[in-house]
């Protein structure tokens, strides 16, 4: 391998979420931070030099998105998921979230309600019931550790209110890749009842062998003009804190709506670091990227194999893509207080509480396996003393 993912870097001191600010998440500073969805790895070296070169002209005035940064995006999004996109088609938010709630404010009416997939990533309550839109909570179904879409109760729950579906494709806890079949009924769907679909692909990039992300705008014509895609460089080249994200909408009306709601809130513009570190991770980090998966795909093999030998009192479910783990602790712990307390005061491993993503998250943990693995080896050691 050409890079040297087991190294492992300090992040102490650079005002970091995962790293920095332990006691205010988690009570104590002695913890060992598998959590928050950012990679303890080092960006693709262009990418850095990148965004030292630009740091060095020393003017970080307004900045306007040149065609080289348009075609970045392009070309990926067409040679990583086989979509072609318009340049036309793309717009811009600093982060996803603030994609899906700008689409919430926009499509929807406060009496309106939005269906959501649970368990799923926490955010995807807040934008809805921050902006004082409905809730509709559609579970996924597991069967053996393995998660599928519940169409029948799907199609129960839609009436008149609902307005919008928000989708996690890749699915943020459970790492399912949604398959062709369930992304077609699921839009076959959306599209009978008048729904619009804003999907967020923001894992898209960290798949798997033997899966394949297929981008929802790229089913058929008639899903595409009934989408609003999420993208961004930021889960797939450990770049988030440089907020830079790349919206997908092929529909002009509902484009020039989104683009109104994002200059009535003035939140368009981007940061000159964010556009620099987009086009070099989309021009030059592919290379990198392939061996990352390799690494990550390792790690999870790492952890999957652990936990069968040394505690399989714990359930997991094998991700299919993402670098999250979902990890079911109930056979040990079904109180999701009690099981926090124990991941941290005893094992001293700090992990996203499953309760956050949903009522069905109680008893489960979300472990981020994007680090070196030897410091996967150390929480998992830390966490099969603690249950024992
Ligand atoms: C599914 C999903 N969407 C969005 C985000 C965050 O997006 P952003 O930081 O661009 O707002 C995350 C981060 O973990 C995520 O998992």
């Amino acid at each position: 391998m050409k890079y040297d993912f087991d190294k492992i870097i300090d992040r102490k001191g650079t005002g970091c979420a995962k790293w920095d600010n332990l006691k205010e998440v988690f009570g104590r500073e002695d913890i060992l931070p598998l959590w928050v969805a950012d990679m303890d790895f080092e960006v693709p070296k262009e990418v850095k030099e990148a965004i030292v070169k630009r740091a060095q002209h020393g003017i970080y005035g307004y900045t306007y998105r040149s065609q080289s940064f348009y075609e970045s995006i392009i070309s990926w999004e067409s040679k990583r998921h086989g979509l072609n996109i318009d340049k036309g088609w793309l717009t811009f938010t600093p982060g996803v979230v603030s994609a899906l709630s700008t689409a919430v404010l926009a499509f929807t009416e406060p009496s309106d309600s939005i269906i959501i997939q649970t368990p799923v990533y926490p955010p995807f309550y807040s934008v809805i019931r921050d902006n004082g839109r409905k809730i509709v909570e559609n579970p996924l179904k597991e069967e053996n550790g393995h998660y599928y879409m519940d169409f029948d109760d799907l199609e129960k729950k839609i009436n008149d209110k609902v307005k919008m579906f928000i989708l996690c494709s890749p699915h943020n806890p459970v790492g399912r890749v949604w398959s062709k079949e369930e992304l077609n009924r699921l839009c076959e769907i959306c599209i009978k009842n008048n729904i619009l679909l804003v999907c967020d692909e923001i894992h898209s990039d960290i798949v798997y062998k033997g899966f394949r992300h297929i981008p929802i705008a790229s089913l058929n014509e008639k899903v595409a003009q009934n989408s609003i895609t999420c993208t961004a460089p930021s889960k797939t080249f450990n770049v988030a804190g440089l907020s830079c994200s790349a919206i997908i909408i092929p529909n002009e009306n509902i484009r020039n709506k989104f683009n109104k709601q994002l200059d009535a809130i003035h939140i368009g513009s981007s940061n000159v670091f964010g556009l620099t570190a987009l086009e070099a991770c989309y021009t030059y980090g592919e290379e990198w990227l392939n061996e990352l998966l390799i690494y990550l795909e390792a790690n999870r093999d790492f952890v999957l194999n652990f936990i069968q030998n040394e505690m399989p009192e714990v359930k997991v479910s094998k991700p299919e893509g993402t670098y999250l783990m979902w990890l079911d602790f109930r056979k040990i712990e079904k109180d999701g207080k009690k099981l926090n307390d124990l991941m941290v005061d005893k094992a001293k491993v700090g992990m996203n509480n499953g309760i956050n993503f949903g009522s069905k998250g109680e008893g489960f943990m979300r472990l981020n396996i994007a680090c070196p693995r030897s410091l996967l080896e150390e929480g998992l050691n830390r966490i099969k003393t603690a249950i024992k």
